[in-house]
């Protein structure tokens, strides 16, 4: 996405009104892959803590970016959603300090550079665009490839912590990174990342910590139903959505922006226990950037997928 198109879809707010199709396929749903998507486990602190490099007050970014366009690096983006300790809530307006080492593992300590904060948006969701950070050494080992965070709900304790990234092989090495019980186990923090389609790449992060939410859940919820797949995504014009609904129940596909506005509305009826396909076709004006699909049974939130919506522009 060029810097002019994603800055276009940050600033537009319009709502849109989109053509939608839902069918039902011949296989039923099978419920029981369900713990491969979210598990309602408490995110941890890290064993490292803040570290030696935090700067205080560092600035919100703009536009998602909380790198300048000219970082050397490989492109990295992270969203995710702020959810309660029961994973029955969303969390608006939490604060998530983020920092980390540029491309040769170096740390600005005299400015903000790969330094800022965003805020959960009213759907609990966050993005920031970045590069993957490089590494450093910590006495004679590098530390993996990490971001650092400080996360604060409204009225909530902060919650200091660090990330990493699957398959990196100074993981098991490092003292914090590696460590796999108690309260700072960090499994729950080393994460996939993906081709992003454009010669980055993206990973999702859920935050599960004390606070007060502001949008109703009362359960994990995913014996309902579940989000399997898009496809594709990026996408420029079409996006197929596979779901599964597993009890008769009234079901809503629903289509957010990163403001938390809902832009579309892909399906709403009583649906039985199926698998079912939607799809959703923007109409033209509205603005690429990344959207979340999510499924809502019996207007309870179950399952989210995030999804990136790139013009046909240069292709
Ligand atoms: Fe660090």
């Amino acid at each position: 996405m060029s810097k002019a198109n994603r800055r276009s879809f940050l600033k537009n707010t319009s709502i849109a009104a989109l053509g939608a199709a839902v069918l039902p396929v011949v296989a039923k749903a099978k419920p029981e892959k369900k713990d491969d998507f979210i598990g309602c486990i408490a995110t941890t602190q890290d064993l490292y803590g803040e570290g030696p490099f935090y700067t205080e007050n560092p600035p919100l970014i703009e536009n998602s970016q909380l790198s300048a366009d000219d970082e050397e690096g490989v492109k990295l983006t992270i969203s995710g959603r702020v959810m309660t300790l029961n994973c029955a809530e969303f969390i608006e307006g939490a604060v998530i300090d983020i920092w980390h080492a540029d491309d040769s593992g170096a740390y600005d300590n005299e400015g903000f550079n790969l330094r800022g904060k965003v805020i959960s948006n009213s759907e609990g969701f966050f993005l920031f665009e970045t590069i993957k950070p490089g590494k450093y050494l910590n006495g004679n080992l590098y530390r993996p490839s990490h971001i650092h965070f400080k996360i604060t709900p409204p009225n909530s304790p902060t919650l200091t912590t660090q990330l990493y990234f699957q398959g990196d092989v100074d993981i098991p090495a490092d003292a914090a990174a590696s460590v796999t019980s108690g309260v700072y186990n960090a499994q729950g923090r080393i994460i996939t990342l993906f081709d992003d389609g454009s010669e980055g790449f993206e990973g999702v992060w859920d935050i599960v910590l004390d606070g007060s939410g502001v949008n109703g859940m009362n359960d994990i919820h995913l014996d309902k139903g579940v989000l399997y797949k898009t496809h594709p995504n990026p996408f420029t014009n079409e996006l197929t959505i596979s779901y599964g609904v597993f009890k008769e129940a009234r079901a809503s596909l629903l289509v957010f922006d990163m403001k938390g506005q809902q832009v579309a509305t892909l399906e709403e009826k009583l649906l039985t226990p199926e698998k079912y396909e939607a799809t959703w076709r923007p109409e033209p004006g509205l603005p690429d950037g990344h959207y979340f699909i999510s499924l809502k049974i019996n207007d309870l939130q179950v399952h989210y997928l995030k999804v990136q919506k790139m013009s046909s522009y240069g292709y």
